[in-house]
């Protein structure tokens, strides 16, 4: 079992050949604010992303394009991949690439110890093909031809006969796994999560596995097979093999056990990949499953699945330069039950940034801050005797705290923000009662002022360190203007102290604060 303070976490590597697009840069924000949360609470944090660069495609593209698939895939990372990262703010330990040398070289070494242990084989590969897709048809698309094909297996796509062809390929002895992997399913309920994932795997497997093809001989942009150059190692056989070697398999046992097991964080669609095939090969090698597969629902648009062959593809700068990348982050954690399907659209996030980021949180902070400049010459005053109302504000912070660390425990990130929304509805409460404005018009009502400053003051304290993993910016800005960089900076206050009451100094200097979520022109979207 991996160490209790070891939080290593990935994303799916992405193909290089595609464009960025919204669902892309959903999975790294959710990735990317739980990976910021357990790093703040003190864990020993590592997040990984990267590309999967090898496979038919990728050569073809090259190909079309002039070029080679290595200076291809380079100028894509440069230029698409890369750039993702920063627009929606990620801060990943590493980028891997699955043409990276320390990869490359390990998934030999995992292939050969394979093939040395026994798990895999030469068999030959026989299955139709599609001339005109240039590709083995899964049973989905090979339909019976018509007319002058009667009696004839078809493509459904070029509704032409199919060849029956046979290829000399490895396998990889997956059906022995079988039984394992029902075992670990049943002993570790939370092994695949969502609940709805975790059954579509059992019942996949119960069906019972065959064994896989792990090589292909009739392309040569991949991973050579250590003992038959003639093969490359199938892709997602290659792509799978990024979260091990990518912290040390093969070359750092230090950094490995360090690190590994690892929780995986990928959309639903590539579940049974991560879910059966993975925990497979780790048996097969004789190292540790993951700790978690954890697969997120699809992003919709229009209703639809959203993808750029659909031509529903939006670029996430498309909504960070209207709206920032706070907004973004902020808007698909909080409108989307994290691991369910949900929907985009412009209109649902434009309300929610004007209705909880700028009048919500944004106007809360402006307020405090303006307040505390205005009536104690920008220094934050001390608390007097607290009253009953008072006391409640510390106890919604102190609950929504502890709230909010259990639901990122179980990757219920959307309750998090729930739980921390309360702190923001009750301040917000907190002030139309206390009415500060009024307590500044009379002299002997100083010293409730100052409590009730210093009690709105300090409730921001705890929200900009709660909300500082899912908005990193406005927080940032909200930590700076409350003076409470005296306690050290943003991103080194231990989340789970979040809520112990009283943190920011009184005496600490507060500075004027823009609008953090400043209003959108309508024309802009
Ligand atoms: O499958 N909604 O890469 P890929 C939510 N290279 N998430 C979406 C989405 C949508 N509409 N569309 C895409 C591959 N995603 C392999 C992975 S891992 C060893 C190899 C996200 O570029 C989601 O995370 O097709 C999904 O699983 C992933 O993009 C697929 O990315
Ligand atoms: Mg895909």
């Amino acid at each position: 079992m991996p160490d209790a303070s070891s939080f290593y976490i990935t994303t799916p590597i992405f193909y290089v050949n595609d464009v960025p697009h919204i669902g892309h840069a959903y999975t790294e924000v959710a990735a990317d604010v739980l990976a910021r949360w357990h790093r703040q609470a003190g864990d020993d944090t590592w997040l990984l992303t990267g590309t999967d660069e090898h496979g038919q495609k990728i050569l073809r593209t090259a190909t079309a394009n002039g070029t080679t698939p290595k200076e291809w895939a380079d100028k894509l990372v440069a230029e698409s991949w890369q750039p993702l990262l920063k627009t929606v703010d990620i801060a990943n330990d590493d980028f891997i690439r699955t043409t990276d040398e320390r990869h490359e070289k390990n998934v030999q070494l995992f292939v050969q110890r394979l093939h040395d242990a026994g798990h895999i084989y030469a068999g030959e590969y026989e299955a139709l093909y599609c001339v005109g897709c240039e590709e083995f048809k899964p049973q989905s698309e090979i339909i019976d031809g018509t007319g002058e094909y009667e009696g004839q297996k078809v493509c459904a796509i070029h509704s032409k006969p199919l060849e029956l062809l046979q290829e000399k390929n490895y396998f990889f002895r997956m059906s022995e796994f079988a039984d394992r992997l029902l075992a670990l399913y049943e002993s570790r309920p939370d092994f695949v999560q969502p609940e709805s994932a975790r059954n579509e795997v059992i019942a996949f497997v119960r069906q019972g596995l065959s064994d896989l093809s792990i090589s292909r001989s009739s392309f040569d942009w991949g991973i050579k097979v250590p003992w038959d150059d003639s093969h490359v190692v199938y892709v997602w056989f290659d792509a799978l093999l990024n979260y091990i070697t990518a912290v040390g398999y093969g070359q750092d046992d230090a950094a490995f056990d360090r690190r590994w097991p690892g929780t995986h964080i990928v959309g639903k669609d590539i579940l049974r990949f991560h879910a059966v095939i993975w925990p497979a090969m780790l048996m097969a090698a004789g190292l540790e499953v993951p700790a978690k597969v954890f697969a997120h629902g699809w992003l919709l648009v229009g209703g639809e699945k959203m993808s750029k062959s659909k031509l529903t593809g939006i670029a996430p700068s498309q909504i960070t330069e209207t709206f920032g990348s706070d907004a973004f982050r902020y808007y698909f954690m909080r409108a989307i039950n994290f691991g369910q399907d949900g929907s985009f659209s412009w209109e649902d996030l434009a309300a929610r940034y004007q209705a909880e980021l700028a009048n919500g949180f944004g106007n809360l902070a402006s307020r405090v801050v303006a307040m505390v400049n205005r009536y104690f010459d920008g220094v934050v005053p001390g608390a007097g005797a607290y009253t009953s109302a008072d006391e409640a504000v510390q106890r919604v912070v102190a609950e929504a705290t502890d709230a909010a660390d259990a639901s990122i425990a179980s990757f219920a990130i959307h309750d998090a923000m729930s739980a921390i929304w309360r702190i923001v509805d009750e301040l917000n409460g907190y002030i139309t009662i206390q009415e500060p404005w009024v307590l500044a018009k009379d002299e002997a009502s100083r010293e409730r002022l100052g409590t009730v400053l210093y009690t709105a003051a300090e409730g921001l304290r705890a929200l900009a360190v709660l909300l500082s993993p899912v908005i990193p910016v406005a927080t940032t800005k909200l930590w700076a203007a409350l003076g409470a960089s005296a306690l050290g900076p943003l991103e080194a206050q231990p989340l789970r102290d979040a809520g112990r009451w009283g943190q920011l100094p009184p005496g600490a200097s507060v500075s004027p604060l823009e609008a953090l979520f400043p209003r959108i022109e309508a024309s802009s979207e």
